[in-house]
């Protein structure tokens, strides 16, 4: 299997076939974390929305019993919104059994690409463990020929948080089998989280983003988003909507 990642959203061509692919989305700071923390305190799904715009009309069609809109604009909740895009608020008195529409501005974006691939899992730190076991056996049991780990990036820009998580993964798959190879990014982004790995944290608090994010008032969320396997979930994304998946139920997983 080949490894493949692209620092950001836009250096995806969705001309690049998705078969025998699997495609692993990773926005740390904060979208994945968001829709880790939401299925493990038990919304029922998550509705990725590129624009604010799709994500209040789809809103508007859905029952306002069990749906919520959720989402941030320049990090900060939108108007109107019930939750902003911090991986805290997502508690199970407000989203247990519901459907949360979400957009961002970077990370929703990103979960619409490659849409008729079978195998797309959300990971982030926060469950990188179970993402790493789910590459490993489906590329054991379907022969995959690559994985894509497409980083939603900042604004088509690169962003360290971002490809150090693939780093990890990529890592943590390597070191699990031997018939694997990298392209130049994947290659980097090992490397990259093998330098930085003791001090994850330190170092993604000296990031663009989060430097945004603690400004905002928003640290909590990144030491939420470095926290290995704080909420060990397998989101998957099929057709517009994101959801635990059946394989993690089965393992048991979920909370
Ligand atoms: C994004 O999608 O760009 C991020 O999740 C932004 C954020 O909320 O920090």
């Amino acid at each position: 299997m080949k490894i493949r990642t692209y620092f950001i959203t836009e250096s995806y061509k969705e001309e690049e076939s998705t078969e025998d692919s699997i495609f692993i989305y990773i926005d740390v700071l904060r979208a994945s974390t968001t829709v880790c923390a939401a299925l493990y305190a038990g919304a029922k799904e998550i509705i990725p929305v590129a624009t604010m715009d799709k994500a209040i009309a789809i809103h508007q069609n859905l029952s306002k019993e069990t749906s919520i809109l959720a989402g941030e604009r320049n990090g900060n909740k939108p108007l109107g919104f019930v939750l902003g895009n911090s991986p805290g608020e997502f508690l199970a008195q407000s989203v247990k059994d519901k459907t949360i529409v979400l957009t961002t501005t970077n990370g929703t974006n990103a979960f619409q690409k490659a849409k008729s691939a079978k195998h797309r899992i959300i990971a982030s730190f926060v469950n990188l463990n179970i993402v790493v076991s789910n590459i490993l056996k489906i590329a054991e049991e379907e022969n995959s020929k690559y994985c894509n780990i497409i980083c939603s990036g900042n604004n088509s820009r690169f962003s360290f948080e971002d490809s150090l998580c693939a780093g990890a993964i990529i890592d943590k798959v390597a070191n699990a089998i031997d018939s694997v190879n990298f392209d130049d990014a994947s290659l980097v982004s090992r490397e990259m989280y093998n330098t930085y790995k003791e001090h994850l944290s330190h170092f993604i608090k000296t990031c663009e983003h989060a430097k945004v994010l603690i400004d905002l008032g928003f640290e909590k969320d990144i030491d939420d988003a470095v926290s290995i396997d704080k909420y060990p979930v397998l989101p998957t994304i099929s057709g517009n909507s994101i959801k635990l998946s059946a394989v993690n139920l089965l393992e048991g997983n979920n909370k």
